[in-house]
């Protein structure tokens, strides 16, 4: 295997790649934003891009590694595009993201249908990997971890809609045992606040009504002297009418943020917590670095200092050792936090991760799926009474498409970030407006439009 030498964004590659790129992605809203940066990157080297997977030459496919359910649906597609190349198909296929970081040789060794694999933080190594692919050259790797690398240069091709994604930094130094994204996204990088401000101008002067700040660990965020705080006001301060953030991390959790969101309206009142576990002996483990007693404190802060805040948060079931009592902990705390909503995952031992290597994933899958099922279950219960408080209230909303349930009706969310949805034919996708709830489901808020005066 054999690395390819950077090419700079701005290149002009000669134009001899007669297939066409499609680009395909799982996993978060950061690998969303990664594929945007390759579009563009591929673009100014004289790419053509389709978005029609049957049509394209060249599909790069970019991947998650966090958890087994990604893995699977993956490694099935890979399955089924071996079978295809088997038929001589000839497609180029280059496997982008963290999987391909993290399994670099497992992916090459296993499926002959894919040609290269490449890094996050290899994307500029791109054209000449398929250049060489094209030609026929040896199977090709670009995996280096880079403490610099940020993209800074790079306008994403963003999907025309209601929400731009910007990310704020890349990579985590925060070694939770769980997690395989310390090894796939390398070292924490923060980008340059001006380079984020005008970013957001951009989304503003295309007509975006929401910027979402994206980061594995937003509150590291420093350039200089700016800090995550002093970046959100200044974000602020351009006049989006939405602005959100994803994800802090409970630890450091700086207090003066709480403070800029308090004071500017158009930061949303919602505050994306990841709380993994309720219990101490696990989150010890976990290399969390924070008690259940912080947590709730903190929780506790964030609530008096932001009047009717929204908190969601991410949790495992079934890390490796953990009791039933253990897990009562997680349930109790998610019961006295009351969050507005939760993703509840089944833990998978990743490979290279420090959990992987110190303990046996020891506890049977199906006491984890049913510690998953229970916590959903009291979770939704939560959610409904959380949702029952806007009754008869209204709610200024941005609309972002339909229903999909009921595509006569409007699908917007709160700056809650709560689902609602109603009718009003004179609406348009992007519109904000006032909708006076008179129905709420665990998810959903059902309302009709309503006119505030002034
Ligand atoms: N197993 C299960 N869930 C995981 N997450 C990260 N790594 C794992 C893992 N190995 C979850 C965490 C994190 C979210 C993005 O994914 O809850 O906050
Ligand atoms: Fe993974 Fe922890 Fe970093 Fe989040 S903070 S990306 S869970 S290591």
């Amino acid at each position: 295997m054999t690395t390819t030498s950077p090419v700079a964004a701005g290149a002009q590659a000669a134009p001899k790649h007669a297939g066409k790129v499609h680009v395909q992605t799982y996993g978060c809203q950061m690998n969303e934003y990664d594929s945007e940066l390759v579009k563009t990157l591929l673009d100014k080297c004289g790419f053509e891009l389709t978005a029609d997977e049957r049509e394209a030459g060249i599909l790069l496919i970019n991947t998650c590694a966090v958890r087994e359910t990604a893995h699977t649906r993956i490694y099935a597609r890979l399955g089924d595009l071996t079978a295809e190349k088997k038929r001589g198909s000839g497609r180029v296929v280059g496997m982008l993201g963290c999987m391909s970081q993290n399994l670099q040789d497992e992916l090459l060794e296993k499926f002959p249908a894919v040609d290269f694999v490449c890094g996050p933080d290899s994307y500029r190594d791109l054209p000449g990997l398929i250049d060489r692919a094209r030609t026929g050259g040896e199977r090709g790797a670009a995996v280096e971890l880079s403490e610099y690398e940020t993209y800074e240069d790079i306008a994403p091709t963003r999907v025309e809609g209601v929400n731009g994604w910007i990310a704020i930094m890349r990579g985590c130094d925060k070694f939770c045992t769980f997690c395989v994204v310390p090894y796939t996204r390398g070292r924490e990088r923060s980008r340059d606040p001006q380079g984020i401000v005008d970013e957001t101008q951009r989304l503003v002067d295309a007509g975006y009504k929401q910027v979402t700040l994206l980061g594995q660990n937003v509150n590291s965020y420093r350039h200089d002297d700016t800090d995550f705080a002093a970046l959100m006001e200044r974000v602020a301060e351009v006049g989006i009418p939405r602005v959100r953030f994803t994800s802090p991390h409970p630890r450091d959790f700086p207090m003066h943020l709480l403070e800029v969101i308090a004071r500017h309206d158009n930061l949303c009142k919602q505050i994306h917590l990841p709380l993994q576990s309720g219990n101490d002996r696990v989150l010890r483990k976990m290399n969390r670095k924070y008690t259940r007693d912080e947590f709730l404190a903190l929780a506790e802060r964030i609530r008096e200092t932001i009047p009717g805040v929204a908190l969601s948060t991410d949790i495992i079931c079934g890390f490796p050792g953990e009791t039933d009592a253990e897990y009562e902990d997680t349930v109790d705390l998610v019961r006295r936090v009351a969050f507005e909503s939760a993703y509840t995952f089944k833990y998978s031992e990743r490979k290279g991760t420090i959990a992987a290597k110190l303990h046996a994933d020891d506890v049977p899958e199906a006491v984890k799926s049913e510690r998953v099922t229970n916590l959903v279950r009291i979770q939704r219960e939560i959610q409904h009474r959380w949702n029952r408080r806007f009754l008869g209230k209204t709610m200024r909303v941005l609309v972002e498409g339909t229903s999909k349930k009921d595509p006569t009706m409007w699908r917007a969310r709160t700056d809650h970030n709560v689902i609602a949805v109603f009718r009003d034919p004179a609406i348009r996708v992007g519109d904000l407006c006032d909708v006076r709830v008179d129905e709420v489901t665990p998810n959903t808020l059902i309302g009709e439009r309503v006119e505030i005066d002034g």
